[in-house]
């Protein structure tokens, strides 16, 4: 990633407009991460195979959410107007993924933490020098999310039934929904 030390003067300002989209997507992620997390939980119960790497990624992910709220709050940047879907359609995907059971519900994070990666490296690439205080978070969570992928895959992620459409399906809801946040 580049990383001069060019005058940036008129980044900021320039860059406004596309990070407050960027940070609108990426708060949705997260909130819709939690979701996820929240109904594979509820389906598991905490004492199932890998209920406690969830709970873990769970957190994470909220504290995420929470210092996306708080730079939103600070730039006064809105809320996806989504919100209450991906709160229902999270819920959903979590539970449905883990009522198939505990490999599904890693194939499902395997999967979303892909995207993101994906999704986040294209926002670092973009924003370059332009806005430090968003791209130090986003490394930060990508690192996490990277993570998480690797406890998903470990966790026999790969082992859920029909795993490539399973994973494919998920893949393409996140790019839909990612794709939807950013606009709506
Ligand atoms: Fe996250
Ligand atoms: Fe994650």
């Amino acid at each position: 990633m580049p990383r001069s030390d060019a005058p940036r003067s008129d980044a900021p300002r320039s860059a406004a407009p596309r990070s407050a989209a960027m940070l609108r997507v990426d708060q949705a992620g997260e909130y819709g991460a939690t979701r996820i997390y929240a109904g594979q939980l509820a389906v598991m119960g905490n004492r199932a195979p890998h209920a406690q790497d969830i709970a873990a990624m769970a957190a994470q992910e909220e504290a995420h959410r929470q210092r996306f709220d708080a730079l939103m709050a600070a730039r006064g940047v809105r809320p996806t107007a989504l919100q209450p879907v991906w709160k229902v359609a999270g819920f959903a995907l979590g539970a449905a993924t883990a009522l198939i059971g505990p490999e599904a519900a890693m194939a499902c994070t395997a999967a979303i933490e892909e995207e993101i990666d994906r999704h986040y490296t294209q926002q670092l690439d973009e924003l370059g020098d332009a806005d430090p205080e968003f791209t130090a978070l986003i490394e930060d969570f990508r690192t996490d999310e990277r993570e998480h992928r690797a406890t998903a895959l470990a966790a026999g992620a790969e082992r859920a039934p029909a795993f490539p459409l399973l994973s494919g399906a998920i893949r393409l809801g996140c790019r839909v929904a990612i794709g939807l946040s950013q606009r709506i």
